[in-house]
């Protein structure tokens, strides 16, 4: 058997296919974006549809691009954007109702009842979660409630439900197998971190009957064979995680005290906490990095909704930039006696605030403030929202104090100045790794390790390349006032203030 391994990325603008050969060298890309729906505010949802069909067509034309075959591929690893859920039929496979997506705040009455009651502590000791609309099982709730016979339907074993790694499980399968891993149980709020399976008190909170759920598996594991209609042989399907956790995995971060960012839409810091399931004091999440060989390491999660769709609305939205890489000269540019902060809480403000209701602002505007500024701020904001996770993660858990590298990836670290500024606002230094495709590369891992022809988790680490480390450059004074002033901008920007 080849070394070609395959990767479907199904993330939430696009769905990609990356075929990797014996190397780990990418030998082919298919991506495709798909529609983005909102259809009332706050509310966000995608088409299962849609998304079906840009995943099989990245796999068509990431094998077409290396002029390979299905046949020649010694696996396939899934990676997803997490808590995103599909509910769909069991006879025909046919979704119920459109995809509810993770950044939809349609669940924030129920999460607000559920905490009336006095429920956040059941929830959150099981789950390791906060009660926020950003997990599934409100939004799986709201799909059962709403669309006329669901409920019945779900008790009468007719309906079945799961993330988006779970759908196009089914889907790949011909409905063979309803699975998911356990990184993406993980983020559901009816699963048991601890326990391992789905706990039946949540659950029944929540009105979700537990038929409805997929069968919880190791992120290696066998997860069933793709349907020889669809790319022309089977493939064995041998990885899942969630795209977080995959790139914690792409990152090899497998030792205790490891830690990656990645930035895309958002920005996603997980901690290798090991064995230890460490319940954040700070409202951090703990959540599960991987499970393999039937052995749980966890992690401790800081979730920040907005940091490139800040800089896409700096393009899409003011105009001020024609491409996303101009921001970090632009920023350059900006006057340092000038001090905007911009605190961009479009979609409320998630770790370690979780303020729903919180708006974007910006403060500390003069005459002389232009695009360079907006730009500075804009990038500035990732940072120190960075700089207060791994704040909350030092105060959560020994392991992580002192000594921090941070490992980063996603479409902003290509800016050598926001990784400089990152590791100002810091304090600590930034590793940028040679290869950027941690996410497709962690989930391609998890199948090629599992099929036998890539190497297990100590060689793997040991072929992490550097590309650069940023170290800390800036006046600890500096560092201190300008930290001061983001604060001051968070606490005018919450809500309750
Ligand atoms: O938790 C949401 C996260 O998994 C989304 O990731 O990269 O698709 O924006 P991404």
């Amino acid at each position: 058997m080849t070394g070609l391994v395959l990767a479907i990325d199904q993330g939430t603008t696009s769905s990609r296919a990356i075929l990797f050969d014996a190397d780990r060298k990418v030998a082919g890309v298919g991506q495709k974006e798909f529609a983005q729906h909102y259809p009332a505010s706050g509310w966000v949802e995608h088409d299962p549809e849609e998304i079906w069909a840009s995943v099989v067509w990245s796999v068509k034309a990431a094998l077409a691009k290396a002029g390979r075959n299905a046949s020649e591929v010694a696996a396939v690893g899934i990676t997803n954007q997490r808590e995103t859920v599909v509910v769909w039929e069991r006879a025909t496979g046919r979704p119920i109702h459109p995809a509810i997506v993770w950044q939809d705040r349609r669940t924030a009455p129920l999460c607000a009842r559920l905490r009336k009651h006095g429920l956040e502590k059941t929830f959150s000791k099981k789950t390791g979660l906060l009660l926020d609309p950003y997990f599934s099982g409100t939004k799986i709730a709201w799909i059962l409630g709403k669309v006329k016979g669901a409920r019945k339907r779900a008790e009468r074993g007719e309906l079945l439900a799961g993330t988006i790694d779970s759908f196009l499980i089914w889907r790949l399968t011909g409905g063979k197998m309803h699975a998911t891993d356990a990184t993406n149980a993980s983020r559901t709020l009816v699963y048991n971190i601890e326990a391992n399976a789905w706990d039946d008190e949540l659950l029944g909170l929540l009105g979700i009957p537990k038929g409805l759920m997929p069968q919880v598996k190791d992120c290696a594991d066998n997860f069933g064979i793709t349907d020889e209609s669809l790319f022309g042989s089977g493939i064995k399907i041998l990885g899942v995680a969630g795209d977080q956790q995959a790139a914690t995995i792409g990152q090899a971060c497998f030792e205790p005290g490891m830690m990656k960012a990645t930035y895309g839409t958002g920005c996603f810091a997980l901690l290798n906490t090991g064995a230890d399931l460490v319940r954040s004091k700070n409202r951090l999440l703990t959540t599960i990095a991987y499970r393999l060989g039937g052995r749980t390491t966890y992690a401790l999660e800081g979730s920040i909704f907005v940091a490139g769709a800040a800089v896409q609305w700096l393009r899409d939205g003011l105009k001020i930039i024609a491409r996303a890489d101009e921001t970090g000269e632009l920023a350059a540019r900006a006057d340092p006696s000038q001090q905007v902060y911009l605190v961009p809480a479009f979609v409320g403000l998630g770790a370690p605030h979780w303020d729903a209701e919180a708006r974007g602002a910006i403060f500390g505007l003069t005459r002389n403030s232009g695009p360079a500024e907006l730009a500075r701020a804009t990038l500035e904001s990732v940072a120190y929202q960075t700089r207060d996770l791994l704040e909350a993660m030092r105060k959560d858990w020994k392991g992580a104090s002192g000594g921090t590298v941070l490992r980063v990836d996603g479409g902003m670290v290509a800016s050598d100045w926001t990784m400089q500024c990152l590791s100002d606002i810091l304090d600590a230094p930034v590793d940028r790794p040679t290869i950027l495709e941690t996410t497709a590369l962690g989930a391609a891992w998890l199948a090629g390790s599992k099929a036998g022809v890539w190497p297990q988790a100590a060689e793997f680490s040991r072929s992490w390349a550097l590309d650069r480390r940023f170290e800390p450059a800036m006046e600890p004074s500096l560092r201190r006032a300008k930290l001061k002033g983001w604060r001051n901008a968070v606490r005018r920007t919450l809500s309750d203030t």
